[in-house]
């Protein structure tokens, strides 16, 4: 039996980092997917070759956790890796999925999205849910937001934290990426903060602080207050630099979209990787990222989370 699932990959509008610690933080499901195909084999295969389990420790967690040896898999990805876009969430979403069905168990938004979170944490060594959450349900996720702003969807708790986890009305809005092009992983970018938040009263005031605004983002998307979304943003960038998580082509592309958008920011670890803008001028906006040397493209958000083949 062959059996294929596909999960989407997100945008962190607002609250990366901070959400680690159990701040709030938003995201959307972008129309770019990763699909993950499994069928019986003699061995365990990762797209033809022995599966590489030291390089792949989310996947050997999704095997382990279902007691399955021998399956060959096959991935296909339109989310480039490390790029802040959330593509080994989707691929531990998509494999869970997969393998669900395979074992013919019953596929479930919440069941998935757990599992998929413990291959992530294990693979990262600190994780939040936002991104295995998003990449499971689609459409826009809200982690820790206020009861009248989301539908609450399930809990994870891990160690000393726990996220709530809600969808949210996700208005009309165009987003621009800007891809640098730089491989960033994210558990070195997640430990680096750690580090900082330890050492320094600072840098908890500015995971504070992060946490404060987000919270104010989502008002403002939920009323569908573009604009104030947009500036709120901006400044969530100015934090995340701070936070010592942007680099200089990152900072180079915000700076180059803020003339024809609403806000911009990082998304996702930063170090390289991607940031957004709010705009309704894409073109403008892709135009100017290409001219500073990044990769533009415009986003579809609020797309159908994970999809099993039947
Ligand atoms: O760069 P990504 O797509 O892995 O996003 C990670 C988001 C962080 O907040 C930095 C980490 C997390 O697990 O929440």
């Amino acid at each position: 039996m062959i059996t294929t699932a596909t999960a989407p990959g997100k945008l962190i509008v607002l609250g990366e980092h901070a959400v680690v610690y159990g701040k709030p933080a938003v995201a959307l499901a972008i129309d770019k997917r990763f699909a993950c195909t499994i069928q019986e084999s003699d061995a365990t295969y990762l797209n033809g070759n022995i599966a590489d389990f030291d390089s792949n420790p989310h996947i050997r967690k999704i095997l382990e956790m279902h007691g399955l040896r021998n399956i060959a898999i096959t991935t296909e990805s339109a989310i480039p890796p490390s790029s802040g876009l959330g593509s080994s969430a989707a691929l531990s979403v998509a494999l869970t999925a997969a393998v669900r069905k395979h074992l013919k168990k019953e596929i479930d938004e919440n069941d998935i999205s757990m599992e998929a979170f413990e291959a992530e944490y294990t693979a990262q060594g600190r994780a939040s849910p936002i991104d295995t959450s998003c990449s499971t349900h689609g459409k826009g996720v809200a982690l820790n937001c206020p009861k009248d702003v989301g539908k609450h969807l399930w809990t994870i708790s891990k160690c000393s934290e726990s996220w709530d986890v809600s969808d949210i009305p996700v208005p009309r809005m165009t987003f621009v990426v800007g891809y640098t092009g730089i491989r960033a992983a994210t558990g070195p970018l997640v430990e680096k903060v750690k580090k900082f938040r330890e050492h320094s009263r600072f840098a908890s005031d500015i995971i504070d602080e992060i946490g404060n605004i987000t919270l104010e983002g989502m008002k403002a998307m939920n009323k569908n207050d573009i604009e104030e979304l947009g500036r709120i943003m901006t400044q969530d960038h100015k934090l995340l630099s701070i936070l010592g998580v942007s680099c200089k082509e990152l900072n180079k592309y915000v700076d180059a979209s803020l003339a024809y958008s609403y806000g911009a920011k990082l998304t996702g670890s930063g170090g390289g990787g991607s940031m957004i803008a709010l705009t309704e001028r894409p073109d403008l906006v892709c135009e100017a990222i290409r001219l500073r040397g990044g990769q533009p493209f415009v986003v579809r958000t609020g797309v159908d989370g994970v999809s099993v083949d039947p």
